[in-house]
């Protein structure tokens, strides 16, 4: 099978919200998240990544329910470990869900989950997401105690943060290579679905393949502003053909 993409569209929301964050009900609020999944979906997403924040900056939880009744896409909800955002899970029954660290000052999802750490209280959270149908990602940082302990866990999957790899050039590229490769392989190991997140975009994609046991890649930033160009349906359907030549393992 080949890669599957995962769209992350909190940015449409980003756009939305820096003109209509007072006005959430305007019927001139745009763009729409869900016009964006459909859009995605037309290009080729496997799913749509959305991220309800606790600060609400990009994602409502209205567009979120939306998502979830208007998409035939699986839904991936990220999210941090709070109650809050668990009781909007448990309510939205996502297919997927991606637990995240979250604070208030990043621009972005700046570091990986750190399981190990936080073992007593992610676990039956992630118990409780499970009995619901959900399969949980645990997004981490490519360590080889955080794989350890998200089998630990039992969660499905894990998404290997990229960050550190997209923005490491030259030899400081190859050791995060290395890094992603030997977390993949302990994952395989272990029996996680490995899939990777964070900074890939149409010029670093193909330095990942070296990567081996991929799933699943979710994008976000680079989609969005490729599409600014060319059009979000356009602009998945790039990311596809590019990520059609992953080697198979
Ligand atoms: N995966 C996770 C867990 C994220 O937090 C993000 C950013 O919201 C992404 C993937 C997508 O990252 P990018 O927007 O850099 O493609």
């Amino acid at each position: 099978m080949s890669l599957l993409l995962g769209v992350n569209i909190d940015h449409i929301a980003t756009l939305r919200q820096a003109r209509y964050a007072l006005q959430p009900d305007s019927p001139n609020a745009e763009p729409s998240p869900l016009d964006a999944a459909e859009d995605a979906k037309a290009g080729g997403a496997d799913s749509i990544t959305i991220h309800v924040r606790g600060d609400r900056r990009h994602m409502q939880e209205q567009d979120a329910y939306q998502i979830r009744e208007h998409s035939t896409l699986p839904l991936n909800l990220e999210m941090g470990n709070t109650e809050e955002m668990m009781a909007i899970a448990l309510k939205l029954k996502p297919e997927f869900v991606c637990l995240v660290p979250e604070t208030r000052e990043e621009v972005t999802t700046e570091g990986g989950l750190d399981v190990v750490e936080h073992y007593e209280e992610l676990a039956p959270n992630v118990e409780r997401l499970q009995k619901q149908g959900a399969k949980i990602s645990m997004f981490i940082d490519p360590d080889l105690e955080q794989i350890e302990a998200s089998a630990r866990i039992g969660a499905e999957m894990v998404e290997l943060h990229t960050g550190c790899f997209a923005n490491a050039f030259g030899c400081e590229r190859t050791y995060e290579i290395e890094r992603l490769i030997a977390a993949a392989e302990l994952g395989h190991k272990r029996q996680l679905q490995i899939n990777a997140g964070h900074g890939i975009n149409y010029k670093n994609l193909e330095d990942l393949y070296e990567v081996p046991h991929l799933t699943e890649l979710n994008i976000g930033h680079s989609i969005i502003a490729r599409a600014v160009r060319v059009g979000l349906t356009q602009a998945v359907r790039e990311m596809r053909e590019l990520m059609a030549s992953y080697p198979q393992s």
